[in-house]
């Protein structure tokens, strides 16, 4: 059959629409309550215009760059998803071969459906891995010492996702992992065997382990396990980029998790510039969020980031095309 020509990733959310059950698609696409934050993250890129200077000497354009000391081809990484088996049979190992054709960075999420040492069979490549931290340190730490292990190269500890945020569509779809598919990082442990035998509650299940007394304090303790670098995924305030330089996090990634957490804060494009300001190019600062159009990048990186990385779009691209589509 005869392809349409896709011009822009907005395209492939369209066809995956389509392509993928409602349940599925929702997942990806939804965030937390009234979703002001899911339209803001976009919105507020549009309202952000150019000042363009002309006559430069553009022949010559270089958009290669390096982040925690890693050469990579461009300023745009791979956001960690959950479950990217929904989206195609290959999953996260078709994200983590395109994103090393690509010659970027992966973020592998917790949750992932392939696990840790699939993805790392998959060839070389730099990926970070995305942690949460749970009640049980047990669970933390075999974690972050089999991302070691796998030559991971940096743990991004989402820092906004105390409790699962309240995404409406999952509730009326009565998400539920499908038949086949499992959150591989946790094989072996018991919650994996709970979720298995209640595969609705999984998710629940596995956020409820989140433990939400984890502070300030305990970024220490996950310093202390681990010799990799720690990027704080989901700061939006100047004083939490204060705190964390204070606590020496290795970097900062602006991000309101795609808007699926709480919902009512701003875009993350309008939370960059203050984050910039207070590290005081003490460290790196990136942006996740509503990042669809190469003007979307350059707009984080003339406010100050390092580099950007996104996330749906790769989901929709894995349920188009595959690995083709994500590369
Ligand atoms: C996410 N995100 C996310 N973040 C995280 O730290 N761990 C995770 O497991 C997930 N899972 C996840 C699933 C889905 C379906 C989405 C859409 C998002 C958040 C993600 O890393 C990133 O912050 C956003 O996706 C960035 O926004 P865009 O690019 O999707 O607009």
């Amino acid at each position: 059959s005869e392809k349409m020509e896709i011009t822009n990733v907005m395209e492939y959310e369209k066809i995956a629409k389509e392509k993928l059950p409602k349940m599925v698609y929702d997942y990806y696409a939804s965030g937390a309550d009234d979703e002001w934050t899911l339209q803001e993250n976009r919105n507020a890129f549009s309202r952000i215009l150019f000042r363009p200077r002309i006559l430069i000497d553009v022949s010559e354009i270089d958009v290669s760059t390096r982040v925690l000391g890693f050469n990579i081809s461009m300023p745009i990484m791979i956001a960690p998803t959950a479950m990217q088996k929904m989206a195609h049979p290959d999953g996260e190992l078709a994200t983590a071969r395109a994103t090393s054709a690509a010659g970027t960075i992966m973020t592998l999420s917790s949750w992932a459906t392939c696990s840790i040492e699939e993805v790392a069979s998959t060839g070389p490549g730099i990926r970070f891995f995305q942690l949460a931290v749970y009640k049980d340190r047990d669970v933390v730490r075999w974690l972050v010492k089999r991302a070691e292990e796998a030559g991971f190269k940096a743990i991004a500890l989402t820092v906004d996702t105390p409790r699962l945020g309240r995404r409406e569509s999952n509730i009326k779809n009565r998400f539920s992992i499908p038949r086949g598919i499992t959150l591989k990082n946790f094989e072996g442990l018991d919650l994996a065997k709970i979720y298995k035998t209640n595969n609705s509650g999984a998710g629940s299940y596995i956020s409820g382990q989140a433990d939400q007394s984890f502070s300030w304090k305990d970024i220490k303790w996950l310093q202390s396990i681990t010799s990799l670098p720690v990027l704080l995924k989901g700061v939006l305030t100047a004083e939490d980029a204060r705190s964390a330089l204070e606590y020496g996090s290795a970097g900062i990634i602006v991000s309101n998790h795609g808007a699926r957490q709480l919902d009512y804060v701003p875009a993350t494009i309008m939370a960059l510039e203050e984050v910039v300001k207070a590290v005081e190019g003490r460290l790196p600062v990136f942006l996740d969020g509503g990042v669809r159009r190469g003007t979307d990048v350059f707009k984080a990186l003339a406010l100050g980031a390092a580099g950007v990385f996104v996330g749906r779009p790769s989901l929709f691209s894995l349920a188009v095309d595959g690995e083709t589509g994500v590369n």
